[in-house]
Parts: C-alpha cells; structure tokens; sequence
C-alpha cells in the first residue's frame, strides 16, 4: 500500500535510533494504531483512555487529597508559578541558528565560537561528520567552519538540535508516574510530521516549524513537576489525575517556559494555543495549521499517547480546512504521514 510505503520513507530519513521504533510499532501494529495500542505496560493508561473527556474534565472526579493537588497545581500554573526547566546553554545556541532561514558554515562558526560552552557531544559529532580524527575540539572560528565545509549543513544542526532537545526533555528530574519517553516519541514523530508538512506547504522555516513542534507539549513535563512539589513523599497520583492536569494546563504551561526562554513568540504563541479550534492571529496561522495537523495524526496513531486526539474528525478541523486539506487531496499531501489519510475520517 501506498501509506505503509510512505510511511517507511518517512521515517527512515533521519539517523537517530526513535523513528526506527516507531516505524516498527507502526508494522508490527497496522491499522490498529487508529486506536491506542492496548497492551503491555499500558494498563494505568487504559483507564485514562476509557474515561470520556467530558467526564474527566469535571473537578468532582477528584476528592481529598487529589482535588486538593488539582486545584494547588491549577492555581499555581494559572499563576504562573510553576517549577520550570532552564534552557540550557546547547538549546540556545541553535535557537540562534534557527533564527536565520540560510544557513552558512561561516554564521555556524561564528556561533559556536561565540558560544560560552559547547557540549563535547556537539563538537565530536561535527568532527566525526566532517571526518576529522576527534581530537580536541576546535578553538576558533576558523576550525569550526573548516570542519563545517565538510558536512551538509541542515542535517547537522538538525540532528545535533534533536539530541540536545532529548538530553533536554528525558534529563532528571524523574517522577515514576510519568512516562517521559512517551512524551519524546510523541514530541520527535510530531517533529517530524511538522517539518515535513512545512516543506510540503512551502512554510518559510521548516525548522523552526521542526523545533517548536519538539517543544510543544513540553507542557506535560512541567505540569508533571510543579504537580510533584504538591504531592506528599511516596504518594503516587492516580493516572487519570496526572491526564487530568497534564491535559488542561499544559499549553499554558509550555507557553510560560517558551516565553521565560524567550523564544521567539510565534513559537510561544503556538505553543500554547495549539489545541485550540481557532486561531485569531493570522500571522501565526500556518504554524499553528500545521503543527495541529501533525499532531492529531501522530496522536490518532497512538506515538507516545500522552494525549487523546481530538473527537473531532480530522478534515473537519479548522487547521485542516486553512490548510485546504479534504478528502480529495488527503492521500497525496498527507500520505507520508502515518495514520494520517487513513485516519482521516475517524
Ligand atoms: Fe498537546
Ligand atoms: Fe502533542
């Protein structure tokens, strides 16, 4: 078929070790990603995904100490005070890079000169890719850039981007009642699909498209942790309130962090608007389009199921309909994207 084809294009391009797991989840699963896989170490899941929406966005679900926790972490995210993460040095080295839409091996270089600390990760993988013996790592810009000219460009900042965004979003702190490898498969497959409908849409940055969707439920993690200093010592939250929480406070928490790291606020702005059904800012439009579009399909193929998809079918979506996305057109723009064509009407 057409679809598992693309399917394995699609995730076959990129080099990291994740989207050769999820293209082997999406074979060994078939269709039946269209539903969240149900088995293995999923069972605290399946409660969650049992539980209708609407009923679980009622605060009478929670009582005692649980509605206590639930209303302390809404007020302190209404609030903004929420327990958040620093942007480490690495990251804002390439939301620099990301800045400039053409990349050069001369503004690469300059960058990284400039750069306070580079992470020896970074530069080994630069020697390596530029087939340098590793050594010590370049001391000026001209060593950067003599090392740069021998790599392709894009796909190195792409590639060290991703790794330092997952060193990122898996790093301590750990909370055994939150499953943070579910959220960076769901974070790199909606990348993913958000880099390739930016391409295929003519989107201006394709990777700035690709960072923000790797940053856009970041929310969850933060939820997560300003949730644990609100929980005594050696409780463990019911999943369907960690869902709860994680679920209606984690745009706005995102949003909080994307602008406490300054970036830029077209992201921030998606960030935290992209469940929303309508966008108002039409200069935010297309972004917001096309990582919403991106990450119903991913979740309508169950990635790293953190969120339930919308009720909503996909082509009756406002991102899909800015997008021009219908049932004519849906195979061949969105084919690549797993689950997404097939998933269209559900
Ligand atoms: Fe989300
Ligand atoms: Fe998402």
């Amino acid at each position: 078929m057409g679809i598992t084809r693309s399917i394995t294009g699609f995730f076959g391009k990129s080099p990291l070790d994740e989207p050769a797991k999820i293209k082997s989840d999406t074979e060994k699963h078939g269709t039946t990603l269209l539903r969240p896989p149900s088995s293995g170490p999923l069972k605290k899941k399946e409660a969650w995904w049992a539980l209708k929406p609407e009923v679980a966005a009622r605060t009478h679900l929670f009582s005692g100490l649980d509605a206590e926790i639930a209303e302390k972490v809404t007020r302190r995210v209404h609030t903004g005070r929420i327990r958040s993460i620093k942007m480490p040095e690495s990251i804002r080295v390439f939301f620099i890079l990301l800045s400039r839409k053409d990349l050069t091996a001369d503004f690469i270089a300059e960058v990284l000169n400039n750069a306070p600390d580079v992470p020896a990760e970074i530069s080994s993988y630069i020697m390596t890719n530029a087939g340098a013996s590793t050594g010590e790592a370049p001391k000026s810009s001209a060593e950067w850039k003599a090392l740069l000219e021998n790599c392709n460009l894009k796909e190195t900042v792409h590639e060290i981007f991703t790794l330092q965004a997952k060193k990122l979003m898996t790093s301590p702190p750990h909370m055994d009642w939150f499953d943070t490898g579910a959220l960076w498969d769901h974070s790199l497959a909606t990348a993913l699909a958000t880099e390739h409908l930016a391409t295929m849409f003519r989107f201006g940055n394709p990777l700035l498209a690709y960072a923000t969707a790797l940053f856009h439920d970041l929310g969850h993690r933060v939820v997560a942790w300003t949730m644990q200093a609100e929980i005594p010592d050696d409780y463990e939250p019911p999943i369907h309130l960690v869902r709860h929480l994680c679920n209606n406070l984690h745009e706005e928490a995102g949003m909080l962090v994307a602008k406490a790291w300054k970036l830029p606020e077209a992201m921030a702005q998606v960030i935290g608007n992209h469940h929303s059904e309508n966008n108002s800012q039409d200069k935010l439009a297309a972004l917001w389009a096309i990582l919403q579009v991106a990450d119903q399909s991913v979740l309508r193929c169950g990635h790293g199921e953190i969120e339930a998809p919308e009720r909503k079918p996909l082509l009756e979506c406002e991102s899909t309909k800015y997008l021009h996305i219908s049932d004519d057109n849906a195979e061949s723009l969105l084919g690549p994207i797993p689950g997404l064509a097939i998933s269209a009407t559900i």
